[in-house]
């Protein structure tokens, strides 16, 4: 309940106002006058001061001028009654002084807790804003921080690619192109964490349910972790059950759970720490729990770490840092697996340990297995198509358009849709390959266009696109793409995607523009 701290000189009227504060269930301190009201601001920041304009010391117009005017009391709520008579200059006075509202006496009781509580829910409200605007602020700190961190090395090795900069005889250029990936693999997955943020915020993520066996999705995410932790020299010991725990799940999403455990495990245990795993059931549920000998967490910060974007002072100065989406991630997901997790820290060095429980399918056999997926698929190298690229970045259908032309296929491009429709009908081509963010006739309309006109009725369409979303996807489907894929989409799927186009009869060669 909050604090009200009630000021007047005068026993009897305070006593009256304290206990109708009490009965509504505030609690209440008090002073007799403005020097002792000034102070017990700022030591017990009350929410509200219930201030008699007179008082024996300082007037209650300069008490509340000297609250409103600090900025560590600023916020704290001024309601002003006066004993006199109501003038309305008085009450300007006390308003003009930064109060926020002016009762005279005699206040009955209900219309004096009926102000409070208004005044207090409009405060509150004002709160929640100021607090999402700090938090808004403090995240876009650490997103301009976290994106800057990949962009420097692929900057850097850009420039080592630099004709001018080569030295005969080294692997620089090597060096810098898996420098340069690994980087963009990291900004790809920052993206994707603020996509899934904001699917969080909007509770909807979306699984595609599957029978499970847990011990195999929890032996491949640890697999994934190994160069990490190899990387940090952390020993790891595994403990998992013989049992099969199959459950209901995304393995996409159960296994994005453990590898956002695993990754903070990693990530806040110094070099050559020990990281336990361990995987058993317990009566109706799978238990995995990932305990680290690292920096643990501070009492104050544990109930907190999964809130969205909350990340601990330490970690969010670390060149790793990330933008505090995992653990939400993690919680959000285990939810809608209806399971639970739990951290647990015994202080600063003390290491951490997440345990998830997963319920365990019951009878729920009937359910397809997940698809299996081939670890290393073979490469696709296609005969020739004729490929028109649409996409108003220039950079973006330029670089494709030079990939694509090293694999064999003839290739044109446009930067708009109005020349593509001209220039498709002539080239003809056997798939287009359009941006949807395209300025005046978008994406899809341009599809649609292609599909009316008979020289690229049969034109195979696809997506290249920064939209990702489900309704992107099913749009672009009904505007009669084939494909869509969402950049940076990996070019081996591009290639693979165009591998599936029929070579369409009387298309082998090239028609020249
Ligand atoms: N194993 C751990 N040991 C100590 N602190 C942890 C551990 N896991 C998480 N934390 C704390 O909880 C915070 C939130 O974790 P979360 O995984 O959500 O974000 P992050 O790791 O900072 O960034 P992201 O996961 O989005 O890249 C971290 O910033 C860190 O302070
Ligand atoms: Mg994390």
């Amino acid at each position: 309940m909050p604090l009200i701290l009630n000021v007047d000189d005068n026993e009897g009227a305070r006593y009256a106002k304290s206990r109708i504060l009490r009965e509504a269930g505030f609690n209440v301190m008090e002073s007799r006058n403005g020097r002792g009201a000034l102070e017990a601001v700022r030591a017990h920041a009350p929410a509200l001061v219930l201030l008699n304009v007179k008082l024996p010391d300082i007037s209650g117009i300069d008490v509340c001028r000297q609250i409103k005017s600090d900025p560590q009391t600023a916020t704290t709520l001024v309601l002003q009654v006066s004993a006199q008579a109501l003038r309305s200059s008085d009450k300007i006075c006390a308003l003009e002084s930064g109060a926020d509202s002016y009762l005279s006496e005699p206040v009955e009781a209900e219309e004096l807790i009926a102000n409070i509580r208004a005044l207090l829910r409009l405060h509150f409200a004002e709160k929640a804003l100021r607090d999402a605007a700090h938090r808004q602020d403090c995240f876009l700190a650490t997103l301009a921080h976290e994106l800057r961190n990949p962009l420097a090395p692929i900057r850097n090795a850009i420039e080592l690619l630099d004709p001018a900069r080569a030295v005969p005889g080294s692997d620089q250029d090597a060096h810098a192109l898996r420098m340069a990936s690994r980087q963009m693999d990291h900004l790809g997955r920052l993206v994707d964490d603020l996509l899934d943020a904001a699917r969080i915020a909007r509770g909807n993520i979306e699984l595609q349910k599957s029978l499970l066996d847990l011990g195999a999705v929890t032996e491949a995410a640890l697999e994934a972790a190994r160069p990490a932790l190899q990387a940090k020299q952390q020993r790891s010991t595994v403990r998992m059950t013989p049992a099969p725990c199959l459950i209901v799940g995304d393995g996409v999403r159960v296994s994005q759970i453990i590898s956002n455990l695993l990754s903070n495990a990693v990530k806040y245990t110094a070099v050559g720490g020990h990281i336990a795993l361990s995987l058993e059931t317990q009566s109706r549920h799978a238990v995995l729990r990932i305990a680290d000998s690292g920096i643990g967490i501070e009492p104050d910060e544990l109930p907190h770490v999964f809130e969205l974007f909350v990340q601990s002072r330490k970690a969010a100065e670390r060149a790793d840092g990330g933008l505090g989406v995992g653990l939400a991630l993690v919680k959000e997901l285990a939810q809608l697996h209806g399971g639970s997790v739990v951290a647990r820290s015994d202080g600063p060095g003390q290491g951490a340990e997440f345990t998830v429980r997963f319920p365990l399918a019951i009878g729920a056999q009937a359910l397809p297995q997940a698809p299996r997926r081939d670890a290393e698929e073979g490469r696709t190298r296609s005969a020739p198509r004729r490929i028109l690229i649409t996409d108003d970045n220039v950079d973006c259908a330029t670089s494709l358009l030079m990939l694509l032309e090293i694999e064999g296929h003839d290739v044109r491009m446009t930067h708009d849709a109005l020349s593509a429709i001209d220039l498709a009908a002539s080239f003809r081509p056997d798939v287009a390959i359009l941006d949807i963010g395209l300025p005046g006739m978008d994406g899809r309309e341009l599809a649609r266009a292609l599909r009316r006109h008979p020289s690229t009725e049969n034109t195979d369409l696809i997506a290249v696109t920064g939209y990702g979303l489900a309704e992107d996807r099913s749009a672009t489907s009904a505007a009669g793409f084939r494909r869509h894929f969402v950049k940076p989409a990996p070019f081996e799927d591009i290639l693979e995607a165009i591998s599936q186009v029929p070579v369409a009869a009387g298309h082998a060669t090239s028609v020249p523009l």
